[in-house]
């Protein structure tokens, strides 16, 4: 947590923010000489892809649309996807819509040269560059992927997500518009938000955190605390949908040069071997993971529950368990309810679950206290 230690910020430029943005993806495409676009995309936002490859057209770039995720992306997914643009023969990539359509669309203009293989570049710094020009324009507000070096895949084989961490996978340019949010139905608002949470938690209370980050994690965590469970209630609330768009792009800053910590670790083989959306298995483990780490840093946590509106009491350990409190309180006003168990995940699970947790080595790296199988398989239980 020293401010001497020296931290990268890769993505920090190329951010267009608030209504109206998106028509920056087609200008800055031309200024580089595009003329043909593969959009990843999901037919749930249809209507703006609509409207993408109508100014895209404006510009003299044609398009070609890939909208084949399921949910979240697969290994084969992704081989897919990567096939089908080089057959288009693009020469530029957007990814439009949630964090899962951003990370296959920042990995096809990865590894569209064919220069390496995605099996190569699964960890961090192994990918060796990027070809071609990339924009990312989030439909939801939590990933904050149109910022960060980082992209995630399923490996169905063995049932884990798999990250790639490299500066070549920060988009171009990330156009942030609003009112591109406000369609998101409610529960994808809930988990997208809780998962932009915790970004800014764990970046927050974290071995490598650092003075830069914290300003954005606090601010994330303070303005998710005031507006997730207004957009929740009302997805026409444009100001929420603001604030929270900027709070998981916040979220997004924290992620390249801190990252996260034991909450995604644990959160892992939920989404991998029983598809529990991310930001759910998150929300779910949060709170215990929290309690488990809270005798760690106690004046950390206390800052955190700050942020999450709570009056200071001088007594940190107090107010830290006051603002976990306060994060389950909000899951539950935002209709996050029931533990692994509602989700089909029951106590025999536990054992292959905290054994794959443990192999999410660089994340849980970064947790304040060290987390053994048996550390996992009790939080695990805890959370059932
Ligand atoms: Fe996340």
């Amino acid at each position: 947590m020293s401010e001497t230690r020296p931290i990268s910020l890769w993505n920090v430029g190329g951010v267009h923010f608030g209504q109206g943005a998106v028509a920056q993806c087609p200008i800055g495409l031309a200024e580089r000489g595009c003329t043909r676009a593969f959009v990843v995309t999901t037919p749930h936002v249809s209507n703006l892809v609509a409207s993408l490859l109508a100014q895209l057209a404006e510009r003299g770039i044609a398009a070609e649309v890939w909208d084949r995720l399921a949910a979240e992306p697969t290994l084969t997914e992704f081989d897919d996807a990567l096939r089908t643009a080089r057959a288009c023969g693009a020469d530029c990539v957007i990814g439009l819509g949630g964090g899962s359509v951003m990370d296959v669309a920042k990995l096809v203009a990865a590894l569209f040269d064919g220069r390496q293989q995605i099996e190569d570049v699964i960890g961090v710094d192994r990918l060796a560059g990027r070809t071609l020009p990339l924009v990312c324009i989030p439909t939801t507000s939590g990933t904050g992927s149109e910022v960060t070096p980082i992209a995630i895949l399923e490996d169905e084989a063995d049932e884990l997500k798999k990250g790639t961490v490299s500066r070549h996978l920060v988009p171009d340019v990330a156009c942030l518009d609003p009112e591109l949010t406000v369609s998101m139905p409610r529960a994808v608002t809930a988990s997208t938000g809780l998962d932009a949470m915790t970004h800014c938690i764990e970046a927050f209370a974290n071995r490598f955190a650092h003075p830069i980050v914290d300003s954005f994690a606090l601010e994330g965590v303070r303005l998710i605390a005031a507006n997730l469970q207004r957009a929740c209630d009302d997805g026409g609330d444009l100001p929420a949908r603001a604030a929270m768009l900027r709070a998981s792009y916040y979220g997004g800053l924290c992620l390249g040069p801190v990252n996260t910590a034991a909450v995604h670790a644990l959160a892992y083989p939920l989404g991998g071997r029983f598809h529990v959306p991310h930001g759910i298995a998150n929300a779910i483990l949060l709170p215990h993971v929290l309690r488990f780490n809270l005798e760690a840093a106690p004046a950390r946590y206390a800052q955190i529950a700050a942020a999450l509106g709570v009056e200071r009491t001088g007594n940190d350990l107090r107010d830290a368990e006051t603002g976990i409190e306060r994060i389950e309180a909000l899951s539950r006003a935002c209709g996050v309810t029931g533990g692994m168990s509602a989700h089909g995940i029951s106590s025999n699970a536990i054992p292959h679950m905290a054994a794959a947790a443990m192999t999410v080595t660089r994340l849980l790296d970064r947790n304040l206290r060290v987390v053994t199988e048996e550390d996992a398989f009790r939080i695990y239980e805890a959370a059932l």
